[in-house]
């Protein structure tokens, strides 16, 4: 029997198997035993959509329960703009609060009409013996949502380096934020980026664990993939989590007697470069100007990274651009590489974000 499809293809979905991330799991441990220990040290973690943050802090949580801390896992949703700070704390509170695995009282702060910082100080006192842990890990996930408030991180700052907060309870607090999101923060309240100094930057899984999530997804469901699936699943997404959920969601539910082979690739491949393009690409793309798109449709259509001069001489010698202003065309890479649509190269060389991104670029020039 063909069990149900293993694959996760869904923001916030824990995977069957969670690949890779080994460094920033070394890091975290170390980051919390100091804390149980000594002294915190705040984290964040930062990575573009669908990378795998939200699958991180999850695991985050069960290594902290794991050890036997306390940890809640907090998702900040969109806050209203012109919300006040005070309702922004008011949310996280609440989110620390529920997402606690034991009845902790409402603290008494919450009824007091109190400045938001003596408010979230107060409550993080109050909420601290009644715990009753050695450390309490507070997961804070998507924190750019609070980008209408941005001080409120500004804020969580102030608070977590008050005395009384260091000296009378053991929080570790672990954010985590989409790339742009955090680097507003940092923008606007510069001593939040020098509070935050544990940064794990999070990007694609290696082939090697790419390779590995989807063999051991896979194991005991009685279906298969051929080699050559897996490495077109590589090629295609680079490695990147949401990306390869959810073109192995499609593979696996296209087997035949319980084998998936290049036979079944084109139709799972059209259906994910649909779902990807409604959900995501369709946004990314429309951040590139006309000229932009230009641009990017040439490295769409490379087989490899290109370096600038060659780029220019594809668009004066191959698409014969006579009005293009090709004396721009480093600013337009450039503004592609800010907007997340290419990436750069240690070389300088530029290439699209990935190739299935590319298929997307392709076909809808
Ligand atoms: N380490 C991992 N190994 C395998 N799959 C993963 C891993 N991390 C995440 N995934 C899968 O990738 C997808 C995206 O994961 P997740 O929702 O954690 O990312 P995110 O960065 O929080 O995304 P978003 O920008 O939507 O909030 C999910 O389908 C998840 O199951
Ligand atoms: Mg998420």
């Amino acid at each position: 029997m063909i069990k149900p499809n293993p694959f996760t293809p869904q923001s916030g979905w824990e995977p069957k198997i969670f690949g890779g991330r080994e460094d920033q799991v070394q890091h975290f441990l170390k980051t919390m035993e100091e804390a149980a220990t000594s002294r915190s040290n705040h984290m964040v973690i930062i990575g573009q959509w669908g990378i795998g943050k939200t699958s991180l802090l999850k695991q985050f949580k069960k290594i902290t329960q794991e050890q036997g801390y306390l940890a809640s896992f907090c998702p900040i949703s969109q806050i209203k703009e012109r919300s006040s700070s005070t309702a922004a704390v008011n949310l996280i509170m609440q989110e620390i609060h529920n997402g606690f695995p034991k009845a902790v009282k409402e603290t008494k702060s919450a009824k007091q009409k109190l400045q938001p910082q003596v408010l979230f100080t107060q409550f993080l006192l109050e909420l601290w013996p009644q715990l009753d842990t050695r450390l309490a890990v507070v997961l804070l996930d998507d924190v750019q949502n609070l980008a209408s408030v941005s001080v409120v991180i500004d804020l969580l700052r102030a608070v977590l380096s008050k005395e009384e907060v260091i000296t009378q309870t053991r929080y570790l607090f672990v954010l985590a934020s989409t790339t742009d999101g955090w680097e507003s923060f940092i923008n606007k309240h510069d001593p939040v980026g020098r509070f935050f100094r544990r940064r794990e930057m999070i990007g694609n899984l290696t082939p090697e664990e790419t390779h590995a999530v989807i063999i051991s997804t896979l194991q005991d469901t009685g279906v298969s993939f051929d080699q050559a699936i897996i490495k077109e699943i590589y090629h295609y997404t680079q490695g990147h989590p949401y990306e390869l959920q959810l073109l192995a969601s499609h593979l696996f539910a296209a087997q035949l007697q319980g084998k998936v082979t290049m036979n079944e690739w084109l139709p799972a491949f059209k259906t994910t470069l649909r779902e990807l393009g409604k959900d995501y690409f369709q946004s990314l793309f429309e951040r590139a100007s006309d000229r932009e798109k230009e641009v990017l449709l040439v490295l769409a259509e490379a087989k490899a990274a290109l370096p600038q001069s060659e780029i220019r001489r594809i668009m004066i010698v191959e698409k014969h651009a006579k009005n293009f202003p090709v004396a721009n065309i480093k600013n337009f890479l450039y503004r592609l590489h800010d907007k997340g649509l290419v990436k750069r190269q240690d070389n300088g060389n530029f290439q699209i974000l990935d190739p299935i991104f590319g298929e997307y670029v392709k076909s809808n020039i």
